[in-house]
């Protein structure tokens, strides 16, 4: 093999094991036709933000998706704690020990699974700005379906960042998991995030009831998004 051939076949492996970097490929590749190239920019892109923000699961064009770890326990709480954040969030505001209860079973699924929810930044300023992901529906692998979720800090909705963020979970979880479909749950009252899953082509099947509350089920079928073959 020479060695242009062994530096294509590792850059095909690194990008099927590093879904961010196959993202920036994708982009960069747009933009400039040159292989070498695209190469080039695209690792040292994808490098560059995990020097920034750790391992990364899932990038956007304005965010990315940190895996989950122990230490993020400080931040979560923060997050978790706000009442107006947890308005429409299972019982509510959290206490510091059920947000690390929560944050170990995320990062349980995480290292048996490879995805889960994790912390979300901002590329241009490193602000964190809450979490998203994907997961078994309350982490709870005896069950099939595939959840979609996220929580954003006041000051960063209306930007659309939530819908950015779902929008690359439905497309990453069509292209790395074997599933038909995936799915949300959310208040019925809860009208900002209903209009996220709405924009992203999730549809309203029938209201449920999931842990004591009544909640609106959302589904996405594979074959219904636009980007499932990124
Ligand atoms: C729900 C949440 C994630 C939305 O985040 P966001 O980044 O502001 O969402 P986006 O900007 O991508 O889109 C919000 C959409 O809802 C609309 N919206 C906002 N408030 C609304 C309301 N009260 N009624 C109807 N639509 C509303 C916005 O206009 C926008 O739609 P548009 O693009 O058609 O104008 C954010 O409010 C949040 O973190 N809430 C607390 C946690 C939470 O509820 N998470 C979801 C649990 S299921």
């Amino acid at each position: 093999m020479n060695e242009s051939h062994n530096k294509e076949t590792l850059f095909r492996d690194y990008l099927k094991s590093h879904p961010a970097a196959a993202r920036e490929y994708a982009k960069v590749r747009q933009r400039h036709p040159q292989e070498e190239q695209f190469v080039h920019s695209s690792i040292e892109k994808a490098k560059e933000l995990e020097r920034r923000f750790g391992t990364i699961q899932i990038g956007t064009d304005r965010l990315v998706i940190v895996n989950p770890k122990p230490s993020d326990l400080d931040a979560l709480h923060k997050l978790m704690s706000d009442p107006d954040v947890m308005r429409y969030v299972g019982r509510g505001p959290r206490d510091r020990d059920e947000v690390n209860e929560g944050l170990q079973r995320s990062v349980a699924h995480y290292q048996k699974y490879g995805y889960s929810m994790g912390l979300v930044y901002e590329k241009e300023t490193g602000n964190w700005i809450g979490h998203a992901g994907l997961r078994h529906l309350g982490f709870d692998d005896t069950q099939p379906e595939i959840d979609v979720g996220y929580a954003l800090f006041k000051e960063y909705w209306g930007w659309g960042y939530a819908t950015e963020l779902a929008q690359a979970c439905i497309d990453w979880g069509f292209h790395q998991l074997p599933v038909d479909y995936l799915i949300a749950i959310v208040f019925p009252n809860n009208l900002a995030s209903r209009r996220v899953l709405e924009k992203v082509g999730m549809r309203y099947v029938k209201n449920i009831q999931y842990n004591d509350n009544e909640v609106a089920y959302y589904r996405i079928d594979r074959g219904n998004t636009k980007n499932e073959s990124l």
